[in-house]
């Protein structure tokens, strides 16, 4: 087992100081690699789509998931109340990605829904009404109950240390490591 005291103990440990680590934080948490989604939904003001990595499945009955939006996005306090999507996105869809990250530069594919609208060929994607609504500090946690959902085959993008990378599909389906 690896000895975990000299990480805690090293000089290179770090503990909360304020904003100057703030960098260093999101470096630390950036090594956590993640997929890549995109929540969409209805607003008064329009349509609105906004890339998250913080996606998490919460429970399976009651089927809940939850996305972490920062208070100072422009979707954050539509959200509120409201239905969404999560669409999860594969390797090839990277474009998507920047494009709801604050970098326009396409015209999505749209599958309207009559819970909430939904992109066009995501690697999965969840139709959620609201269940609740956290507060997270800077951001609020907000979790839906998904009352449709699907996959389809493929790579994953993801997210690492600040960079889109693939994961690629198992070659092996889970029933085959049992
Ligand atoms: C890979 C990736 C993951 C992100 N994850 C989140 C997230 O989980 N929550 C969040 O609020 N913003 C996240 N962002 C930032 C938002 O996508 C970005 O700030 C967006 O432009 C906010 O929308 P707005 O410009 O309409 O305010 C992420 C961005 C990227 C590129």
């Amino acid at each position: 087992m690896p000895d975990t005291s000299s990480i805690e103990h090293s000089g290179t440990s770090h503990k909360w100081t304020g904003g100057a680590q703030a960098h260093h934080f999101r470096g630390s948490l950036g090594r956590f690699a993640t997929g890549v989604a995109i929540v969409a939904f209805d607003g008064p003001s329009g349509r609105h789509g906004i890339t998250v990595n913080s996606f998490i499945s919460v429970s399976l009955e009651p089927p809940l998931v939850l996305v972490s939006i920062a208070r100072t996005a422009r979707a954050h306090n539509e959200l509120a109340g409201r239905p969404f999507s999560v669409n999860i996105l594969g390797a090839e869809q990277k474009a998507l990605a920047l494009h709801f990250a604050g970098r326009p530069g396409l015209q999505p594919e749209w599958v309207e829904g009559p819970t909430a609208p939904r992109l066009a060929r995501p690697l999965a994607y969840f139709v959620c009404t609201p269940w609740a609504a956290y507060d997270g500090g800077d951001h609020t946690l907000y979790v839906g109950e998904v009352v449709d959902f699907n996959h389809r085959p493929g790579d994953a993008l993801a997210f690492q240390g600040g960079r889109f990378t693939t994961i690629p599909e198992s070659e092996l389906g889970v029933e085959d490591l049992l």
